[in-house]
C-alpha cells in the first residue's frame, strides 16, 4: 500500500501512523521525524530545519522533497510506504506525483484527518512523547495505561516537543490550513483522497480509515 496522511498540526497523523504501519507492515516515513533526527544529531541538515520548526514554519520545498525522493529509493518501501506530514505543499504534492511517476508506482489513497481547529490547540498543549521509543500520549485523551510508564516499550522518560509551545502551535496550523485545503483539493481531483473524523477516539478513528481502504 502507498498511503498518504494527511492533516493539521496535532490532527493525530502519528497516532494513526503507529496503527497503519503495524496493519499493513509498510515503513512509516514522517518528515517531521527525519528533521527531528537530523536536529538532535546536529546535521546541516537538521541546523538548517531548525530555524524552520522553531518558528513554526514550513521547512523550503527543495530541501524536504530532495530527503523524500532519496528516502523512496530505499530498499524497505519497495513494497509500500506511509508518508506522514508530507506533502504539505502543491509544490510538494507535484514533486511527489512526478517522482512516483518516474518508479512507477501509484498512490492508493491519501487519509485526511478531519479535526476541528479549535481542538488541535488543546491535543498539542497536553501531547507527551516517550523518550526511548516515540510512541505519542496525551495526558488527558490518550495517558499510558500505568502512569510513567510507556505502554510500548516500558520506558520512563519522557519529553515535550519544542514546537508544541502555544505561541507555535498557533503558528503552525495558520501555516498549514491554507495549504491542507488546497492539497485536499488537489488529491480529491486525482480520486485517491478518503476523508476520515479525526474527532473521535485513537482507535474508532482507525477502524473507519480500516473500513473505507478496504473500499
Ligand atoms: P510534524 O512533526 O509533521 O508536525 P505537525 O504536522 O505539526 O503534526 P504533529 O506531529 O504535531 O501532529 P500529528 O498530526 O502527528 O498528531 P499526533 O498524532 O502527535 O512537523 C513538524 C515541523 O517540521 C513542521 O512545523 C515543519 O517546520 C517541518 N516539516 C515537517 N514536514 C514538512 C514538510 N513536508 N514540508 C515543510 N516542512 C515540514 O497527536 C497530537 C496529540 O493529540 C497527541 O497528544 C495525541 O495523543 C493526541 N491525539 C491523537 N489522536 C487523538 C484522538 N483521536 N483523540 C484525542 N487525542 C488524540
Ligand atoms: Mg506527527
Amino acid at each position: 500500500m502507498d498511503l498518504i496522511l494527511l492533516g493539521l498540526p496535532g490532527a493525530g497523523k502519528g497516532t494513526q501512523a503507529e496503527y497503519l504501519v503495524e496493519e499493513y507492515n509498510i515503513p512509516h516515513i514522517s518528515t517531521g521525524d527525519i528533521f527531528r533526527a537530523a536536529t538532535k544529531n546536529e546535521t546541516p541538515l537538521g541546523l538548517e530545519a531548525k530555524k524552520y520548526m522553531d518558528a513554526g514554519e514550513l521547512v523550503p520545498d527543495e530541501v524536504t522533497n530532495n530527503i523524500v525522493k532519496e528516502r523512496l529509493q530505499e530498499e524497505d518501501v519497495k513494497d509500500g510506504f506511509l508518508l506522514d506530514g508530507y506533502p504539505r505543499t502543491l509544490n510538494q504534492s507535484e514533486a511527489l506525483r512526478d517522482n512516483l511517476q518516474e518508479l512507477g508506482r501509484e498512490l492508493d489513497a491519501v487519509i485526511y484527518l478531519n479535526v476541528p481547529k479549535d481542538i488541535l490547540v488543546e491535543r498539542l498543549a497536553g501531547r507527551y512523547i516517550c523518550s526511548n521509543c516515540g510512541a505519542t500520549y496525551h495526558k488527558l485523551n490518550n495517558p499510558t495505561k500505568v502512569e510513567g510508564v510507556c505502554d510500548r516499550c516500558g520506558g520512563t522518560d519522557f519529553y515535550q516537543r519544542e514546537d508544541d509551545k502555544p505561541e507555535t502551535v498557533k503558528k503552525r496550523i495558520k501555516v498549514n490550513e491554507e495549504q491542507t485545503d488546497k492539497l485536499v483539493d488537489f488529491y480529491q481531483e486525482e480520486g485517491v483522497l478518503i476523508e476520515v473524523d479525526g474527532n473521535q477516539d485513537p482507535e474508532d478513528t482507525f477502524a473507519e480509515i480500516k473500513e473505507l481502504l478496504k473500499g
